[in-house]
């Protein structure tokens, strides 16, 4: 086995301390996000100082003054002064357009939450089951399920209906939909995904199908706001619905949206899809865009982040009762070899519009 020759350009000693700054950088930039306070910035067409930010956003003074030293030091906001020698601050538009969430699909800033809110539920037991091999079950995230809707809500609501959907088959599946089919959304969360499309397909009927009570509520609660009758919810564990009759080929199409590597037994989980298709039906898997081996994602451009979310979150849940542990960086051959197994007859992995996260795994039964 050879060794790979280090060909960093730069010490690794200002490595360190760019790594440093930037994991600070991060926490304090998710905290920015949180509390709203890019989305009041960007409001701002000129630089402002300390008080009138502060009255725009409710926030503390104090508090947005250290959070400035961290965003100003970093070159997230920039600084000026005025005639009396005031600070001023200001949320350059390019970064605006990345940070807030009125971004869209474009919308990194919710991002930046992510690494500190996994620390904060997962930390000790991630360092434990270093010891033990042991996972982390669901109910040590209470916030992960809201911050997946933020995440939804960024990357679906501009993508899923008007891009997405009208790539899947060349136009076959909005045909479909517009005309009227049974879909299911699995491990569908609070139903971002499914809640757009049965308000998007009005003659189609939805079914989101998860694991958890407390999403599958928050669901139930949102399709009823909007007024929707095409959509039900329904609690089961997507590893054993194949072996339920009263589910075999009810649908036409079948999405999940990265729900299948989380589980702690996935390859059940696409059985169960296969089993829950008609025989003409269609699975669109989307999930993270990786090679299945280290060496394959040195050059991924997100691979320190992903893998680190798939450390705190994706590799440990998936391990919970004796699970499989894929991890959220499974990448592709894996997840074509489980396809395989799991039976679809063929399988096209493509690029998703708009999407460098994901890939689109598109499935015949
Ligand atoms: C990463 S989230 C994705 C949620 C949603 N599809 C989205 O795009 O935001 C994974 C979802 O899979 C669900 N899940 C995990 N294990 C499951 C299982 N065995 N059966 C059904 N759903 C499961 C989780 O509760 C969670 O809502």
């Amino acid at each position: 086995m050879s060794r790979k020759k280090n060909t960093q350009p730069i010490p690794f000693s200002e490595k360190m301390i760019h790594i440093l700054n930037a994991g600070a950088l991060n926490l304090a930039m998710g905290i920015g996000y949180q509390t709203g306070l890019f989305d009041v910035m960007d409001q701002m067409t000129s630089p402002a100082g300390l008080p009138d930010i502060a009255a725009k956003s409710g926030l503390s003074q104090r508090y947005i003054q250290e959070w400035m030293g961290v965003m100003v030091s970093g070159g997230i906001v920039e600084i000026s002064t005025d005639a009396t020698g005031t600070d001023l601050f200001y949320l350059p538009t390019e970064h605006g357009d990345l940070l807030t969430r009125s971004s869209g699909s474009d919308n990194l800033g919710v991002y930046s939450q992510e690494i500190p809110l996994l620390t904060m539920c997962a930390m000790e037991g991630v360092v434990n089951g270093f010891s033990t091999g042991e996972g982390i079950s669901y109910d040590h995230y209470p916030r992960f399920q809201q911050f997946m809707t933020e995440l939804a809500n960024a990357k679906h609501m501009e993508v899923l209906v008007n891009c997405f959907l009208p790539s899947v088959g060349h136009g076959k599946i909005i045909k479909l939909l517009s005309q009227g089919i049974d879909v299911c959304d699995l491990g569908c969360g609070e139903g971002v995904a499914a809640i757009l499309m049965a308000e998007a397909f009005p003659n189609s009927r939805f079914t989101g199908i998860d694991i958890s009570n407390e999403a599958l509520n928050t669901g139930k609660a949102n399709a009823r706001s909007r007024g929707l009758i095409n959509i039900e919810f329904i609690r089961q564990d997507a590893a054993k619905i194949k072996d339920d009759p009263n589910m075999a080929a009810s649908f036409d199409y079948i999405t999940a949206f990265d729900a299948i590597h989380d589980q702690s037994r996935p390859l059940d989980a696409l059985k169960s899809v296969h089993a829950m298709l008609k025989p003409d039906g269609i699975f669109s898997m989307v999930d993270i865009a990786a090679q299945s081996s280290i060496q394959g994602n040195m050059n991924h451009p997100m691979g320190q982040f992903l893998y680190t979310v798939s450390l705190m979150h994706c590799m440990p849940v998936g391990l919970m009762d004796n699970g499989t542990g894929l991890g959220m960086m499974w990448g592709e051959e894996k997840a074509i070899k489980m396809l395989g197994l799991a039976d679809f007859s063929h399988v096209e992995v493509l690029k998703i519009p708009r999407d460098s996260f994901n890939l689109h795994y598109f499935c015949n039964k």
